[in-house]
């Protein structure tokens, strides 16, 4: 995909006409990461805002006793490093690329400026922001449950939302993270992660395939665990 298709897609940009999208695309600049590549950490300084064009990233905080916590994870046609040139802050968290990945970037006077020549793009940011925000509770109560299974099957749910296809009430995760990346989500270990999709195998909740899974009945799953 070209990166003026790419960023037609994006839902932010979705108002723009394909001049408006083209003028934008002139003030973006690219830059690749490889696979892990830290992409910025944690309390840096930041000026710039990214919007990704190819691969994925995670979203991560490390807590005191050094375990890595995920706070998302975003792939193509998604943003991030928006919050510190709102808020004029450091950046909230690390960003880490999930494999070979390339970004197109927008400095903070760009940034700023598109805003404000365009407020339906701050609208969509903010409804965005909204929904992260929805996440992240989500989680924060997912976090908190002591049951292993229901903190998987939570972090499910939100893998079949970001990742996942619905067909006849089928979920498909094409490809699922790795298990030690869900565990960082959940908040529980990777050894724990492998028994729980194993037990929820085995209650036919879900099946898997190499890196895909499948939920077989996406209602019943929702209503068991959400
Ligand atoms: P910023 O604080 O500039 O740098 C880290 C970025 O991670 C942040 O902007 C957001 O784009 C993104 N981010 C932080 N917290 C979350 C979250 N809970 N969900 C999704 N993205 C987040």
């Amino acid at each position: 995909m070209t990166d003026a298709k790419l960023l037609s897609t994006v839902p932010i940009f979705s108002e723009l006409t394909s001049l408006e999208l083209e003028e934008l695309l002139q003030r973006t600049s690219k830059r690749s990461y490889h696979k892990h590549n830290m992409i910025f950490m944690e309390d840096e300084f930041g000026d710039t805002f990214f919007i990704i064009s190819r691969g994925g990233v995670k979203i991560t905080r490390v807590s005191e006793d050094g375990r890595e916590v995920i706070l998302a994870m975003l792939g193509e046609g998604e943003f991030f490093g928006e919050m510190s040139l709102l808020d004029g802050d450091t950046r909230s968290a690390n960003v880490i690329a999930l494999e070979d990945s390339e970004v197109l970037i927008l400095k903070r006077r760009d940034f700023i400026a598109l805003l404000e020549k365009y407020p339906k793009i701050a609208i969509s940011l903010l409804s965005e922001m909204a929904q992260r925000l929805r996440k992240s509770d989500q989680q924060i109560e997912s976090l908190s449950l002591s049951d292993a299974e229901h903190r998987i099957g939570i972090t499910l749910l939100r893998l079949a939302e970001e990742l996942g296809t619905i067909r006849r009430g089928v979920v498909e995760i094409e490809s699922l993270p790795y298990q030690q990346d869900i565990a960082n989500m959940a908040g529980t270990s990777r050894e724990t992660v492998s028994r729980m999709l194993k037990v929820l195998e085995d209650k036919n909740f879900i099946s898997r395939r190499g890196r895909s899974l499948s939920i077989h009945d996406y209602t019943q799953f929702k209503r068991a665990f959400s």
